[in-house]
């Protein structure tokens, strides 16, 4: 069996892939995390409901990843749960995420991006080490965030020998700025996105953890553009329908992240668009261009 664990899978895009997997990959055992276990053991239900027999390749793990201790506790019952050798995770998708409409850019630090590393640090060690996936779920908000920063500050974030002390840094020194948009442009620091400078964070950890883990296949994707509840607000708010919005459904976003998991991607450390091809870290690519090359 190879055992995925999907972060923030009790609804949206995490549990389409939830649903996905057990669908299109026999092989495949799903521990879906939840940060509440209530709604996580709802959407266990609503998998079971569509197929009795996946109840043998699902586990319900709790997990806020925004929560040092959630996070240890939730490593440490999948060891119980499933042994510690040999490594009991295929792979890792880091799906978990806030901050759509407009948010503090604290709080979405906190679950985009520290609580990437957060999971990361403390599941990695139980990760297949020859070839385990790791698939960072962020967004082509990144890429439209970098666009807007300085060349110096755009350097940083696509920089492939970027370390975790200098996304830190840059983070911290958004969480500094005091005033509107104004005052990040000032600085060099782009638009001040709160959801942008998560998302263009989480790419630029992408890039130092695929460095530091060579033997692992880390990536990171844009679902696209998905109905969700993180994305409905959106539409609402400019009273037209989620379709009118060009929003897709949940299982269009499981494109990207199914390939970086069980596919063929080319090396480790890329950023793919919704369409499982690559794409640039400083520019959006339209699904349906021609994939990024890295030049
Ligand atoms: N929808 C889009 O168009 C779109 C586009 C680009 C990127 N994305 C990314 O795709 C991912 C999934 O988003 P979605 O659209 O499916 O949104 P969603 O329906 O709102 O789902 C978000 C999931 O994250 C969970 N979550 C939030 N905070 C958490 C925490 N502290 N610990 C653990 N889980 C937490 C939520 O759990 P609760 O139910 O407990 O809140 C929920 O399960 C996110 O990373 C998002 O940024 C989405």
């Amino acid at each position: 069996m190879r055992r995925v664990l999907i972060t923030g899978a009790n609804k949206g895009i995490g549990w389409a892939l939830a649903a996905r997997m057990l669908e299109t990959v026999p092989d495949a055992f799903v521990l879906l995390g939840s940060r509440d276990l209530q709604r996580g053991e709802v959407a266990i239900g609503r998998l079971i409901e569509r197929d009795a027999s996946w109840s043998d390749r699902l586990a319900l793990v709790s997990l806020d990843v925004s929560d040092d201790d959630s996070v240890r506790a939730a490593a440490q019952w999948v060891v119980e749960r499933f042994g510690s050798a040999p490594a009991p995770l295929y792979g890792i998708v880091n799906n978990a995420g806030v901050g759509l409409p407009a948010s503090d850019l604290e709080p979405v630090l906190q679950v985009n991006t520290y609580g990437m590393r957060r999971v990361c640090e403390q599941f990695l060690p139980l990760l297949c080490p020859d070839g385990g996936r790791v698939v960072n779920v962020t967004s082509a908000a990144g890429p439209n965030y970098v666009a807007t920063c300085s060349a110096e500050r755009q350097g940083l974030l696509i920089n492939d020998q970027v370390t975790w002390d200098e996304i830190e840094a840059f983070m911290q020194e958004c969480l500094a700025v005091s005033g509107g948009p104004d005052a990040f442009a000032g600085l060099g620091l782009g638009s001040g996105s709160s959801y942008g400078i998560s998302k263009a964070c989480a790419n630029a950890y992408t890039l130092s953890l695929a460095r530091s883990y060579p033997g692992l296949v880390v990536n990171a994707c844009t679902p696209g553009f998905i109905e969700t509840d993180l994305t409905r607000p959106i539409a609402d708010a400019r009273g037209l329908s989620p379709a009118e919005m060009g929003m897709k459904a949940p299982a269009a976003g499981t494109v990207s992240p199914l390939f970086l998991l069980f596919g063929s991607p080319e090396g480790t450390g890329h950023y793919y668009g919704s369409d499982a091809l690559r794409s640039p870290l400083d520019r959006y690519r339209s699904p349906g261009d021609p994939p990024y090359t890295g030049d």
